[in-house]
């Protein structure tokens, strides 16, 4: 890691922490988990390089364990880094990390409006919460700190923290996408969450789309803030302040993912796999359990394949991990039931004796069987309706040893941006262009796939965990103008004959 951006300690506060506290059956024993999802994935390796204090919620109702920062304390002993917790009630947990956060920022900010429940009650959780974060932080906090607040359930942390004192610099990053102005109107809360976004010194999204959003809403909502520059990191003025408003796609340690890529136990199981699969191309699929992730299309989409394209039954086995989240939330529950009744018909339609179509798993693996997985699968397909960035599929081709697979990557990944010119790149809508991608990339040459791929991985490599915390903080430095140029957009695939004059389309 580069040492250039290192000089303050990290204060890191998130909702979710790299454990969870969980207990096996009613009165039973309390055991810490690995916390799952992408910016557990992105901060873990960060904090484990740099050291620092890492603030959050440890997934259990207040009270229920006595001494919580003992038990995390031990269970990071050795990581170098510290957690500290901090303990929401039964009824903030519900209000603000169900409600506020995932019903109404989330799908409001992953374009679904009609999945929100803007329910008053929610925003007074979320505002005391985010208060409740904001002191145990101004507790912990020495000078020359580096205040780094992640993700949308805390982004009205930075006023509290500035009315309690604090006079550290105050950087924000959004691991998920920021919707568009339309979009965003609708919130009731609009003015409260674009205020408290402007207390910090930088804001971080994940993709030059996520950025112009914000600022369209900005320049609408705020028509006196002054927005300049045109590069990587861009400058608001607010009155006497100025916000630096930056483009940092999160990643993953590639080195990480390579090695254990290569690791005796990960390359038995690979043999394990390929024998299990011999002759058969495995696509795979790793999402978490969550409507936005569009594992229905992706189903529908596999099925259609399969229909128009009959050489593929047989030759292809569809292994799809659902990983569970949010299981309180009555969509998440109606979207696994969902998904389990399109799987069964999947099943039924096209099962043959000694061939399944669908290996479909509802769990959790461990780093073994998921990087195995991800080594041995010729395809990957990662078909997102809407994702902030969407790491699986970096880990996809970091783990891609054998430079070959291809990844099917939805445009509206974030990770799209980035990936476009050598993943096949999906609308996640059109069941018909994935079911044509996933025959495409079943037929693709050795040759194709190894070219992709080696482009893939070095884009990644280049770009990997590292360049984002280093981009991100020298961004943050008073003089940081560091490297910003080259940000990509990502261009939809246009189709052939697409605005070809009538000529070109009679010959
Ligand atoms: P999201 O953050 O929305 O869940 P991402 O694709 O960005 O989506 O990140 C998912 C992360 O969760 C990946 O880093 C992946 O490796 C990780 N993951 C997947 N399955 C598991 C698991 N069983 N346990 C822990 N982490 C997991
Ligand atoms: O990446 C978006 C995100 O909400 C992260 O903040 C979170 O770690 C992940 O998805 C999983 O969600 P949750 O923390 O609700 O389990």
């Amino acid at each position: 890691m580069s040492t250039a951006a290192k000089p303050r300690r990290l204060i890191v506060a998130s909702n979710r922490l790299p454990v969870v506290l969980s207990q096996h059956g009613e009165g039973g024993d309390w055991r810490l988990e690995r916390g799952s999802g992408g910016l557990v994935t992105a901060l873990e390796p960060v904090l484990r390089e740099r050291g620092g204090v890492w603030i959050g919620w440890p997934g259990i109702e207040k009270g229920k364990v006595t001494n919580i920062d003992a038990l995390l304390a031990r269970s990071t002993a050795g990581q170098g880094y510290e957690v500290k917790g901090v303990d929401l009630t039964a009824r903030q947990r519900d209000d603000f990390y169900l409600g506020f956060s995932n019903q109404v920022i989330w799908p409001l900010f992953h374009d679904l409006l009609t999945q929100c429940n803007f329910d008053p009650r929610f925003w007074k959780t979320y505002r005391n919460v985010n208060a409740q974060f904001a002191s145990r932080i101004a507790g912990e906090v020495r000078e020359g700190d580096f205040i780094w607040i992640h993700d949308y359930h805390l982004m009205a942390v930075a006023r509290d923290l500035r009315s309690a004192g604090v006079a550290q610099p105050l950087g924000f990053f959004l691991h998920i996408p920021f919707p568009p102005l339309d979009l965003f109107l609708t919130l009731p809360w609009r003015y409260r969450i674009l205020d408290s976004l402007l207390a910090f010194d930088l804001l971080g999204f994940q993709t030059a789309r996520d950025r112009r959003n914000f600022l369209q809403c900005l320049e609408h909502m705020a028509p006196d803030v002054d927005v300049s520059g045109d590069g990587r990191v861009q400058f608001v003025t607010v009155g006497d302040r100025t916000v630096r408003v930056g483009v940092f796609p999160v990643s993953i340690d590639f080195d990480e993912f390579a090695v254990t890529a290569q690791s005796d136990d990960v390359s038995e199981r690979v043999a394990g796999l390929r024998s299990e699969f011999l002759g058969r191309t495995m696509i795979l699929g790793v999402d978490r359990l969550d409507y936005s992730k569009g594992i229905p299309h992706k189903l529908q989409g596999y099925r259609l394949a399969l229909e128009r394209y009959p050489d593929l039954r047989e030759r292809v086995t569809l292994v799809q991990l659902v990983v569970p989240s949010r299981e309180d939330i009555p969509e998440y529950f109606q979207m696994k039931e969902e998904v389990e009744r399109l799987v069964g018909q999947i099943q039924g339609q096209f099962t043959r004796s000694g061939w399944v179509p669908i290996h479909y798993q509802y769990g959790r693996w461990d780093r073994t069987e998921l990087i195995a997985h991800y080594r041995a699968a010729g395809i990957a397909l990662v078909t997102p309706l809407k994702d902030g960035m969407n790491l699986v599929a970096k880990e996809y081709c970091a783990s891609s040893l054998e430079g070959k697979g291809v990844l099917v990557l939805s445009e509206f990944a974030g990770a799209s941006a980035q990936l476009q010119d050598h993943a096949l790149l999906v609308n996640p809508h059109d069941v018909e262009g994935i079911a044509d991608a996933i025959y495409r990339a079943f037929m693709m040459s050795t040759a194709e796939q190894q070219r992709r791929m080696q482009e893939l991985r070095q884009i990644i490599r280049d770009t990997g965990m590292d360049w984002w915390v280093d981009t991100y903080l020298a961004a943050a430095a008073a003089d940081g103008h560091g490297e910003f140029s080259d940000l990509e957009t990502t261009r939809p695939q246009v189709p052939p004959g697409f605005l070809e004059t009538e000529d070109d389309l009679q010959s």
